[in-house]
């Protein structure tokens, strides 16, 4: 098999309906994510705003969405079918075709949630860079759920499975990457049901 875009296979999933399935397949590792972010505003409990990269059909969005403190919440993903659902479930929302790494934002977000992303990219430390210098506003929190990487031995035949690329890094290796990126706080843990497989990194712009 040949080896396609991310973007492209993600937007023949969203026309066959599979958007749902990742939706309830990374549901319980993403409630650990938002709970995270959730806890991060409260205690400071000021409004903040709100990003989720690679959307798929915006799912996470609406949750960002319906906090209180939440004033605005966004998403945004390189396929377009995922994009046009997201839109079609919310009319009102804010959902838009972007490709990583080449799209920059014209404004910072307080916090950035990203599930099942990174990886698709070639090289996902600069991603993570882009996200400090461009991305981040002051004191804001990246939190990230990434379920191919080294010790998640199951998830190595995935890109052959699949056909896309993805890069393969271990536990340590991420970690060092935050840590050059810039973040500051970082933190990370095991989540969701089913021997908790999702490796969540999280770290501040101080
Ligand atoms: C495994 S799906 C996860 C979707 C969503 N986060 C979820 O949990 O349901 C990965 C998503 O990343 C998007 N993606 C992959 N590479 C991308 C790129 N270079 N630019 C923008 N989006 C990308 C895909 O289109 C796809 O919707």
């Amino acid at each position: 098999m040949g080896i396609r875009k991310a973007t492209e296979v993600f937007h023949d999933w969203a026309l066959a309906g599979k958007d749902k399935g990742m939706e309830k397949g990374h549901s319980s590792a993403v409630a650990e994510m938002l709970t995270f972010i959730f806890q991060q505003a409260e205690k400071s409990q000021k409004e903040f705003t709100a990003i989720d990269v690679g959307c798929g059909n915006g799912w996470v969005v609406r949750l960002l969405d319906k906090h209180p403190l939440c004033t605005s919440a966004e998403g945004v993903d390189g396929a377009n079918a995922m994009i046009q659902k997201a839109k079609e479930i919310d009319s009102e929302g804010n959902y838009s075709v972007c490709l990583l790494p080449e799209f920059s934002p014209t404004k910072r977000y307080d916090m950035i949630h990203s599930m099942e992303f990174l990886y698709y990219l070639k090289d996902p430390k600069s991603m993570l860079k882009l996200f400090f210098d461009n991305w981040i506003s002051q004191d804001g929190w990246l939190v990230v759920g990434i379920d191919h990487y080294k010790e998640n031995e199951d998830s190595l035949s995935w890109p052959e499975q699949v056909g896309v690329h993805m890069t393969t890094l271990s536990t340590p290796e991420w970690l060092d990457a935050w840590q050059e990126a810039g973040f500051s706080n970082i933190t990370t843990w095991q989540a969701g049901e089913k021997g908790q497989v999702t490796l969540v990194i999280t770290g501040q712009k101080k």
